[in-house]
């Protein structure tokens, strides 16, 4: 049985120094991360360009955490098996690209790495409730995709979160619910009230002075 009141911490790779990648890598484990996110961009899933599968793969040596793959992509189903060879532990991959969800999320599991199904906040949440019962992750996206240093979308993206935490009691379900997207020490608090417990953080993690402290303040539950 998984604990969703036991707060992961998820600090997201595309605000480190990456010109120091296996050092920043090493500084987020140590300082108490307990999964790393890796924002992958496409250019046109998303109007940005992060990293690919040769990336991922660079990290894994370096962290026993596991990664945590957000896959912004078009045609994500095509590059699922390269993302599991690199080393990805889950891959998360949006309702609204061009794929089945079913058939990639089942592709994802049968791979051997844990699926998770992300929304942006302009989605209907209905759109992702016919996969709730095929998934270990929803990700609901409190920006729009693309860019770190958003401020976070409570209005928009926190209905979505109270949506998936009912339906997950009313039909026994196990997924985590994770927010990715300005979470810093204030706004994790009200994404930990309407029921998320996996926290993304890029800018207020890797950019705070104590990255430990940072994820430690984070991490309390205040609700
Ligand atoms: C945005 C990415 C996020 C991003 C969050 O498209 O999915 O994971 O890194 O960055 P911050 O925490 O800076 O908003
Ligand atoms: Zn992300």
């Amino acid at each position: 049985m998984i604990d969703f009141n036991r707060r992961i911490i998820a600090p997201s790779i595309l605000a480190a120094d990456w010109s120091r990648l296996a050092d920043e890598v090493r500084r987020a484990e140590a300082s108490g991360a307990d999964w790393l996110h890796l924002d992958v961009m496409d250019g046109h899933f998303v109007d940005n360009i992060s990293f690919g599968p040769s990336f991922v793969s660079q990290i894994r040596p370096h962290t026993s955490l596991p990664l945590d793959v957000h896959l912004m992509l078009e045609h994500p189903d095509h590059y699922v098996p390269r993302f599991v060879a690199a080393g990805a532990n889950h891959i998360t991959v949006h309702v609204e690209a061009d794929h089945d969800p079913a058939a990639t999320l089942k592709q994802i599991r049968e791979a051997g790495c844990r699926p998770g199904l992300a929304l942006s906040p302009d989605t209907d949440f209905q759109k992702v409730v016919p996969y709730l019962a095929e998934i270990d992750i929803l990700l609901v996206m409190t920006v729009r995709p693309g860019f770190g240093g958003q401020p976070f979308m409570e209005k928009e993206t926190m209905p979505h979160v109270a949506n998936a935490k009912r339906l997950r009691e009313e039909h026994g379900l196990a997924f985590h619910i994770e927010v990715d997207g300005g979470i810093d020490s204030s706004t994790v608090h009200v994404a930990a009230k309407h029921g998320a417990n996996v926290m993304v953080a890029g800018t207020s993690l890797f950019g705070a002075p104590d990255m430990g402290a940072a994820i430690a303040t984070q991490r309390q539950t205040r609700m």
